[in-house]
């Protein structure tokens, strides 16, 4: 949904922002051929607002990859490959069973959470966009975690400015009843989780906001089940209007998001029907995604 209040970008976009603390829909500008002039408005857009979304935009591989790089190193999910697929179909067109590897990761990606987390250094942001889509369901929807930070209490905000939590793709996947971990090897291989502060400052606005999500956990000097229910109480009271968005996908469409401030989770849709995206990450600044 959008509000009112849209802006021209550039000569030809036209940016609108969501009816949310977060997001807008940026119009009447091909990201295949970006001007310079649109690319500014554009890098601006997104520290202002955390999540863009381009309808119809259609983006070949190749196309997602050069626009990503506007933002930063791609970070390779898979060595040597820019954009992956995120997808419930295999390339000879069948699907994946539900107790298959790819389906608990996309099963467990239903969670709310930032990409790489897990990972030495978090990622920077991610680039979705649709081919495929399924008659219901499969939306992606994002929580702003700079509003997060702003509507907690102060005696709250004190508390959790001095917490740190490990991010692991192994707990937030068994926690999702992963019992697969093996055939996905990307953040599975993590020997020593990262340690991150729950309050994270941005790099670019100095915004400060809540860095949460499933991947975290075991925060020190609390008791593993304290921590558990601390964390899963920050993500519940973080992760509600007005500081939610949805977006229902069509066909074309390409979204990216900023990692450092925002949370994401795909919601459900009948696993008999293709769902097919392409994904490419950006790697963040080990000055300030990495771990001290
Ligand atoms: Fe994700």
């Amino acid at each position: 949904m959008r509000a009112p209040g849209c802006s021209n970008l550039g000569m030809v976009s036209r940016i609108t922002p969501c009816d949310a603390t977060l997001g807008a829909v940026v119009d009447g500008v091909r990201l295949a051929a970006l001007e310079s002039e649109d690319w500014k408005a554009i890098e601006n857009a997104f520290h202002a607002h955390a999540v863009l979304i381009f309808p119809g935009q259609h983006l070949s591989a190749d196309e997602q990859v050069d626009f990503a790089r506007h933002f930063g190193e791609i970070e390779h999910i898979v060595p040597g490959v820019d954009t992956v697929p995120i997808s419930n179909r295999r390339r000879d067109g069948t699907l994946y069973a539900d107790d298959e590897g790819p389906m608990q990761i996309l099963r467990g990606n239903e969670g709310w959470h930032t990409d790489s987390s897990y990972m030495p250094l978090a990622a920077k942001a991610s680039v979705l966009s649709a081919e495929v889509v399924p008659s219901r369901g499969g939306e992606t929807e994002w929580a702003d975690m700079r509003a997060a930070w702003e509507a907690l209490s102060i005696e709250l905000r004190e508390r959790v400015s001095r917490l740190s939590a490990f991010h692991s793709l192994r707990y937030s996947q068994a926690r999702a009843g992963h019992t697969k971990p093996d055939d996905f090897g990307y953040g599975f291989s993590v020997e020593k989780p990262p340690l991150r502060p729950l309050l994270k400052i941005h790099p670019v606005t100095g915004r400060p906001s809540l860095f949460i999500g499933r991947h975290a956990y075991g925060i020190p000097g609390l008791p593993a089940a304290e921590s558990e229910r601390l964390l899963d109480s920050l993500v519940e009271d973080a992760c509600r209007p007005p500081r939610t968005l949805r977006h229902s996908w069509s066909p074309g469409d390409v979204v990216i998001w900023d990692n450092r401030c925002v949370l994401h989770r795909a919601r459900p849709w009948n696993h008999g029907e293709p769902r097919v995206m392409k994904h490419t990450r950006i790697a963040g600044d080990p000055a300030t995604e990495g771990v001290a």
